[in-house]
């Protein structure tokens, strides 16, 4: 991959990583969203990488029967990748319900993968587990399929993924494979980018969660993020030290800290010492305001013009648009007798 300079002029199409990635639009992005992926995407973009960020909206109806504020939720996101440094000139942000193309490549898709293979997807077996509904949906069961669409559609050959959306990528390969096996080399295997970054934990001490109730995000307040660090859970012992294993929520603290200050989260323990968790959450809470403070404030300006933020999204659906069409035109073309009457 080229490594350009922050702000340098971006490397011509064809020389480009595209690289694909995205979030579910169901409530607002925290810090462990930050530190796991985003951080990683805005780097990958200053490095040159052609960035497409799929608001998979569909995606949100594979674990409940109603899209709740899904308007709201889909600026939020925007107002998020925007505020954090995603360049609109550089980068494609999308909702993938708007993009008809995308979505037709479920048909072909779904041919290649078997009803087993999708059943053994542990990914999708656990979100079945954790599912707000009494019946599981044919949206739920086949979405690693449509994942597949969010990714084959531009041709990514990279994508940042979190350790759990692995089993999907492994199925957005196998079809990439076969499609090309079947019909004639039109696919790129992409790969998948894992995030370096440990797993944040929660408030509550359980991993930080859109849906637990346990997460800071990144759009909250100073003073929000005081309360909340100040309420979350950590441990009996005076001493502060860092020690995942047996001190899970004062050494998660501790790495929060650590993240924002480009420390090692045993120094700051060590300079903590005696002085107890309520000097560590301290410590915290400065640390994340500090660090966040020039985001938050760009993102409460970028709030005012919804007009904009909107525009924007409706630029990188017209892009999105453009490439799927021609890569369904490929398909069909590939599959022979599917081309459509002219
Ligand atoms: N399933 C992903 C998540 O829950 C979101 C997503 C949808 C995605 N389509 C994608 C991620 C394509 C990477 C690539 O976080």
């Amino acid at each position: 991959m080229n490594t350009a300079p922050v702000n340098s002029t971006p490397a011509p199409a064809a020389t480009r990583t595209r690289v694909l990635t995205g979030d579910r639009p169901t409530g607002r992005l925290h810090l462990g969203h930050y530190f796991g992926t985003l951080q990683n995407r805005v780097r990958l973009q200053q490095q040159g990488a052609e960035l497409m960020l799929v608001i998979a909206d569909y995606q949100v109806l594979t674990d409940r029967d109603v899209a709740d504020r899904l308007g709201e939720h889909i600026e939020g996101l925007v107002l998020d990748y925007l505020a954090l440094g995603v360049d609109p000139e550089r980068s494609t942000i999308f909702t993938h319900s708007a993009v008809p193309a995308l979505n037709q490549l479920l048909l072909p898709f779904l041919s290649l993968v078997s009803v087993a293979e999708l059943g053994r997807n542990p990914t999708v077996k656990d979100e079945i587990t954790h599912s707000r509904q009494s019946a599981v949906s044919g949206l739920m069961f086949t979405y690693p399929a449509h994942q597949a669409a969010d990714i084959l559609y531009c041709k990514a050959g990279l994508v940042p993924v979190g350790q759990d959306q692995l089993p999907h990528l492994e199925i957005t390969r196998t079809i990439a494979r076969r499609f090309n096996d079947r019909y004639g080399q039109v696919f790129p295997v992409p790969e998948a980018l894992l995030s370096q970054a440990p797993l944040l934990l929660g408030t509550d001490g359980a991993k930080m969660s859109k849906s637990r109730g346990n997460s800071i995000a990144l759009s909250a307040s100073a003073d929000e993020t005081a309360r909340l660090i100040r309420g979350a859970r950590t441990d009996a012992e005076r001493r502060i030290s860092y020690d995942p294993e047996s001190r899970p929520e004062v050494s998660s603290l501790l790495l929060l800290a650590g993240l924002c200050l480009e420390r090692d989260p045993h120094e700051l323990a060590e300079q903590i010492g005696d002085a107890g968790s309520a000097a560590l959450k301290r410590l915290v809470t400065t640390a994340v305001n500090d660090y966040f403070a020039a985001a938050r404030a760009r993102r409460a300006e970028l709030a005012q013009d919804l007009g904009h933020v909107r525009r924007i999204l409706h630029q990188g659906n017209a892009r999105a648009n453009a490439i799927a069409d021609e890569t369904l035109a490929q398909v069909r073309a590939a599959m022979g007798g599917l081309v459509a009457a002219a």
